[in-house]
């Protein structure tokens, strides 16, 4: 075991856990933010995608100890109100089924938009495709993303795909 200092969302967290432990795990188990998801624990599905510098990464397979200095944002760090420009496309276009994969979709989606704020309807197939899900609303997930391309409107209502247990 050793302690972790951690960067997530803004705030200094700390765990004290084993090196190899997965950072999904310490974010769920030891920090309790339990937005982000378990899905396959062999980074295959996407539900455990966080941002690392910004950039989308599948928390399940990352060890802690790999994690430095670098800022973890997870969906309960996008927006404290919900009204990223994601959040609010995915509202708009009423994406989400169960919900289970929704926070790791929209992260994936969120680190698309900071790095390239126009994809081209390829781009968005090529990102998305990486993040399964299980109710099958790619369709939704698409339009939602092509949505918050083109526009920079944001919602005062918090999004329900924040708070998802
Ligand atoms: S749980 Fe990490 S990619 Fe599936
Ligand atoms: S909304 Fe149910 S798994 Fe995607």
């Amino acid at each position: 075991m050793a302690i972790f200092k951690l960067q997530i969302n803004g705030r200094a967290y700390q765990a004290d856990v084993e090196s190899d432990t997965p950072l999904l795990w310490v974010l769920r188990d030891n920090l309790g933010l339990v937005g982000t998801k378990y899905g396959c624990g062999i980074a295959q599905c996407g539900a455990c995608t966080v941002h690392l510098n910004g950039e989308a990464t599948r928390s399940c397979v990352l060890p802690v100890s790999a994690v430095g200095k670098s800022k973890v944002t997870t969906i309960e760090g996008l927006s404290p109100t919900g009204t990223h420009p994601v959040q609010v496309a995915w509202d708009k276009v009423d994406v989400p089924q169960c919900g289970y994969c929704q926070a790791g979709q929209i992260m994936t989606a969120a680190a698309l938009l900071k790095r390239n704020p126009k994809p081209t309807q390829t781009e968005i197939d090529d990102t998305m495709t990486g993040n399964l899900c299980r109710c099958g609303t790619y369709h939704r997930i698409r339009e939602a993303v092509k949505l918050a391309s083109e526009s920079t409107a944001t919602s005062s209502t918090p999004s329900k795909t924040s708070k998802t247990k």
